[in-house]
């Protein structure tokens, strides 16, 4: 189980929380980053995120949540940025073009599933992932409760994956900590957690309580 950590929601600085997460157990940061169109919110700051980002040395796990006049800007500077991997909304017109793209860049790619979004229309992006990114929350803001079905979707995504003897990850954002964390564990990879982690001084205790719960195999 890899643990990326969210910094969207912090109780420190932009610059201290990621130096607080590059110096931490985590596995990955997650960048999210988001429009204002595809999202409510937007990113106000996010060139500053991304010049501060070329200071870190943990792999990047990024998270667009836009729709595609800003992706298509946004995403050549996350190109230069080299991240381990990439999730972009599996709702654009373009997707499969995006995805084939990440992937000529060397980065694994990936798509978003929002808590609405019905399996069946997605499952044809299913051969040409590396890994999907199943939201536990509306996407926009950190600190939002963790959805009960979200163990419902996974379940649905894994029989999927498995018919189609596919080999793509599972991540799982939104709403993790200690006590909704057991709900995701069996069936996913890669958790995200937020503000559980940076709301709190102790980022590797967080992290440690994240990594303590047991591992159950499917
Ligand atoms: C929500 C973001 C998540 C969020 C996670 O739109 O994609 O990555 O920041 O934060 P927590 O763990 O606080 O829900
Ligand atoms: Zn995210």
């Amino acid at each position: 189980m890899k643990i990326s950590v969210s910094f969207l929601k912090s109780k420190f600085s932009l610059t201290e929380t990621l130096k607080k997460i590059d110096e931490s157990t985590a596995d990955f940061i997650h960048v999210d980053l988001m429009d204002g169109v595809f999202v409510e919110e937007k990113t106000e700051n996010s060139s500053e995120i991304l010049s501060e980002l070329k200071k870190v040395t943990k792999p990047l796990d990024v998270h667009l949540m836009m729709e595609k006049d800003a992706l298509e800007k946004t995403i050549k500077e996350i190109y230069k940025l080299n991240p381990y991997r990439l999730a972009i909304p599996s709702e654009l017109d373009s997707t499969e073009k995006y995805l084939e793209d990440i992937k000529a860049h060397n980065i694994l790619c990936g798509i978003a599933i929002n808590p609405d979004t019905n399996i069946k229309d997605i499952k044809k992006f299913f051969d040409k992932i590396d890994f999907v990114l199943v939201m536990s929350v509306y996407p926009g803001k950190g600190g939002q409760t963790f959805l009960e079905n979200t163990t419902t979707k996974l379940q649905e995504i894994i029989r999927e994956r498995d018919n189609k003897k596919l080999q793509f990850t599972i991540a799982v954002d939104g709403g993790i900590k200690k006590d909704t964390i057991k709900q995701v564990k069996p069936y996913c990879d890669t958790v995200i957690s937020g503000s559980f982690v940076c709301m709190s001084d102790d980022y590797d205790k967080q992290i440690a309580l994240l990594k303590e719960e047991p591992n159950k195999t499917l």
